[in-house]
């Protein structure tokens, strides 16, 4: 319910109740957290739902008194949320009224390669594409950004990500958090660096091993929180950052619920002291804060991520369901087709199997619906090395192994992306459901641009 989202937490609202920073060692005040809108369809009926995206350019006062220029989709940052409903066609005409091109990918769908917005469908400056896919996935927190080759991480950065929620009849019967706004929120976490005329220059932040910054946006908010009315709050976390992965805490020390992961619910809720979210992934997570008197941060190591302030008001009670959804095994199938795929390299020499993207060589092919059963293994290592985040297009995975071992119980649900650690192994097994095009990479979108990634054909 769009109307119980307070006015001024809406997204992209310039400040000017605040007086303009004194000097940038006074802390940032907190703000509310922003809320992306939840977008209004164009067209709705049981059986499709049409949405207008617009990428544009916009202005922000990240910091009271200060004007940053920034790209956005329907507004001046990020995005807003578009709503479909499991088995529904979700149709979206997309407008660029930048004065580059760009492409809109919607990142976790399952859909045909045609209507997956990568790097081979960019939308040209001023132009407008329209795309239609029935979404045929478990409820889920999908979200979308550019992917044109050579722009992708520049416009990432700059502001171009919005969010898709799939909802479905089994996950809406469990009765979770579900009210957008008030006990359902998502947290879009991104690191950046200001200059000091408090822009985001990409080309001066740039790093080849991924661009990273020292000021943290959740929602495009700085040092933001949010007022808890809820025993349950659920956090659909996003790393929606260029490069930096985050080790996501609660400074009480209080474990985290887990119940989805990015490809939708897990199958119970899953504990977690601790959580490993690296650009890409998304998380879902419920805080009980039955017992909290203080507020609670969620952190990032030493770095506050989002402050919960608990407020006197009525708590509704509600418990979570110790079973969530009955996830198919995650098993080795038999006659799969096997690849592997070796990630290596730093910086501006990374690879996939010692090549670099090239959009005019296909580098695999498949059937749909063939099993596939992937050995991703990240070769560095010896000298430090690094993460490298796996995304496959088109597709949800399931992992299968981790460095030999079971995956941990929060990463038995739907994948879509996995970190491959240095000098690590990871297996996973899926299929192909549509025909095209799909772009398998490394979301550290610096890397990606570098050519980290590679092209399998489903026929
Ligand atoms: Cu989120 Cu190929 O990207
Ligand atoms: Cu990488």
């Amino acid at each position: 319910n769009q109307r119980s989202i307070p006015r001024h937490a809406m997204m992209g609202r310039q400040s000017t109740s605040q007086p303009a920073a004194a000097s940038p060692t006074i802390k940032t005040p907190a703000r509310p957290l922003a809320l992306p809108p939840l977008l209004k369809p164009t067209q709705q009926t049981q059986r499709r739902v049409a949405y207008t995206v617009i990428a544009r350019t916009g202005t922000m006062a990240f910091r009271a008194g200060q004007t940053t220029k920034t790209l956005g989709y329907n507004g001046n940052y990020l995005g807003p949320v578009l709503q479909v409903n499991r088995g529904q066609t979700l149709a979206i005409t997309t407008k660029n009224t930048l004065t580059q091109a760009t492409s809109f990918h919607w990142h976790g769908a399952i859909l045909p390669g045609n209507a997956d917005g990568g790097p081979h469908e960019t939308v040209a400056a001023g132009a407008t594409k329209k795309v239609a896919f029935k979404v045929q996935q478990p409820a889920a927190t999908l979200w979308f950004h550019p992917h044109a080759m050579g722009s992708t991480a520049k416009q990432v950065y700059q502001g171009l990500a919005g969010l898709i929620y799939v909802r479905d009849r089994a996950s809406q019967r469990l009765h979770l958090p579900q009210t957008y706004g008030v006990n359902d929120f998502p947290v879009i976490i991104q690191d950046r660096q200001f200059t000091k005329q408090h822009q985001l220059d990409y080309e001066q932040a740039y790093q080849a091993d991924g661009t990273r910054g020292s000021t943290l946006l959740v929602n495009g908010t700085l040092n933001p929180y949010l007022k808890v009315t809820t025993k349950l709050v659920r956090l659909r976390l996003v790393n929606g950052s260029n490069a930096r992965n985050y080790q996501l805490t609660l400074s009480n020390h209080q474990a985290m619920q887990q119940i989805a992961d990015d490809g939708g619910l897990l199958s119970r809720p899953v504990a977690v002291q601790r959580l490993q979210l690296s650009p890409g992934e998304r998380a879902e997570v419920v805080i009980d804060t039955a017992k909290l008197s203080q507020p609670v941060t969620v952190m990032n190591g030493r770095q506050a991520v989002l402050q919960l302030r608990p407020t006197t008001a009525k708590r509704q009670l509600g418990r979570l369901p110790t079973k969530l959804v009955t996830l198919p095994a995650a098993t080795m199938p038999k006659q799969a087709q096997k690849r592997t795929l070796t990630f290596s390299g730093m910086g501006r020499m990374v690879t996939i199997n010692r090549q670099k993207f090239d959009p005019d060589r296909i580098d695999l092919t498949a059937q749909r619906g063939q099993p596939q059963v992937w050995t991703l293994k990240n070769s560095s290592g010896m000298m430090g090395g690094m993460s490298h985040p796996f995304h496959l297009h088109g597709v949800q995975f399931r992992i299968l192994s981790v460095n030999g071992a079971r995956p941990a119980a929060n990463e038995r649900g739907w994948k879509d992306t996995v970190a491959l650690p240095p000098g690590g192994v990871v297996k996973i097994t899926f299929k192909f459901k549509d025909r095209g095009i799909y772009m398998y990479h490394c979301h550290n979108l610096e890397h990606e641009e570098q050519g980290m990634m590679g092209q399998i054909k489903v026929s």
